[in-house]
């Protein structure tokens, strides 16, 4: 049977681990070919983009790997050339890189303040902003991976101030661009125990107490991000889908 995605090509930002990692190798296993990014020069973020990279060759894909800083705007059109002289479309952007630091508002530096604005807020317009061409020729999609401090307190999230921020970025991107034939949703996942949840736990007390079962696993997102890529959610613009066990549905502490 024909993969969905076959001949379609998909950027997830920050894909060298993690969630996005979840979300390349689902839309890989969907035909897609994948363009992998990450940050961090050498070390074992670029090894880990490599494996993956292998991994969604052997299925049949092809996949690129880009290093490039999504806060930079130049690393952001670098990493544009290199897309379009690879690929002849863009049909998926996937904005899931994200870097914060983990710690109470009242008491971040001028330069975090700045970097949690400039990765988290303006890193994704730059991504859009450059996608844009690609995606009205294509038709395509664009997802964002929001987080549940988008609507409730976490202590020391302040990544949660941007999520709110880009969750109305994608609604109004799905107004303002569905003439163009650009759909635009996100995915708000709950606790993934990802390289993040390592710091976060030193920072939430009682972060620990949440039950095996609450816990989402990364591939829950990765299902839900390919659902908003595929052509049966075509009826969904604009909004944010919860995909976090249930947890927010309960109002007691653990
Ligand atoms: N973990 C959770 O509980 C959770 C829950 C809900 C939503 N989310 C959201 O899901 C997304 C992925 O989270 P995660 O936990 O999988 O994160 P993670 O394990 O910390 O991985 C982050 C990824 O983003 C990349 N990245 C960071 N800053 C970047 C930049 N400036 N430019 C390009 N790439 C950059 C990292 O690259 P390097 O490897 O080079 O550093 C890495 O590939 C984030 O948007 C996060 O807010 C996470």
């Amino acid at each position: 049977m024909e993969k969905p995605f076959k001949d379609k090509t998909a950027l997830i930002t920050g894909s060298s681990r993690g969630i996005g990692k979840a979300i390349a190798r689902a839309m890989s296993c969907l035909g897609s070919n994948v363009i992998v990014n990450y940050t961090k020069q050498g070390g074992s973020s670029e090894q880990q983009a490599k494996a993956l990279s292998a991994e969604i060759e052997s299925l049949g894909c092809k996949s690129l790997i880009i290093r490039a800083d999504i806060s930079s705007r130049d690393e952001v059109k670098d990493m544009f050339s290199k897309i379009t002289s690879s690929f002849d479309s863009l049909d998926f952007l996937i904005l899931n890189a994200a870097r914060a630091p983990f710690k109470p508002i009242e008491k971040l530096f001028e330069r975090e303040l700045r970097m949690l604005v400039e990765v988290n807020l303006f890193g994704n317009i730059y991504c859009f902003q450059q996608a844009l061409p690609l995606l009205e020729k294509s038709q395509g999609r664009i997802v964002f991976i929001s987080s549940l401090g988008s609507r409730f307190y976490n202590p020391s999230y302040p990544l949660g101030i941007m999520k709110s921020a880009m969750e109305a970025v994608i609604r109004d991107l799905s107004c303002s661009l569905s003439e163009r034939g650009i759909n635009a949703n996100a995915v708000c996942g709950g606790i993934v125990k990802t390289d993040s949840f390592k710091v976060l736990r030193q920072v939430w007390e009682g972060i620990e107490r949440i039950p095996d079962e609450l816990i989402v696993e990364p591939e829950e997102i990765a299902d839900t991000v390919t659902f908003l890529c595929s052509p049966q959610s075509r009826g969904i613009k604009g909004q944010t889908i919860v995909v976090d066990r249930g947890l927010s549905n309960r109002v007691y502490h653990f």
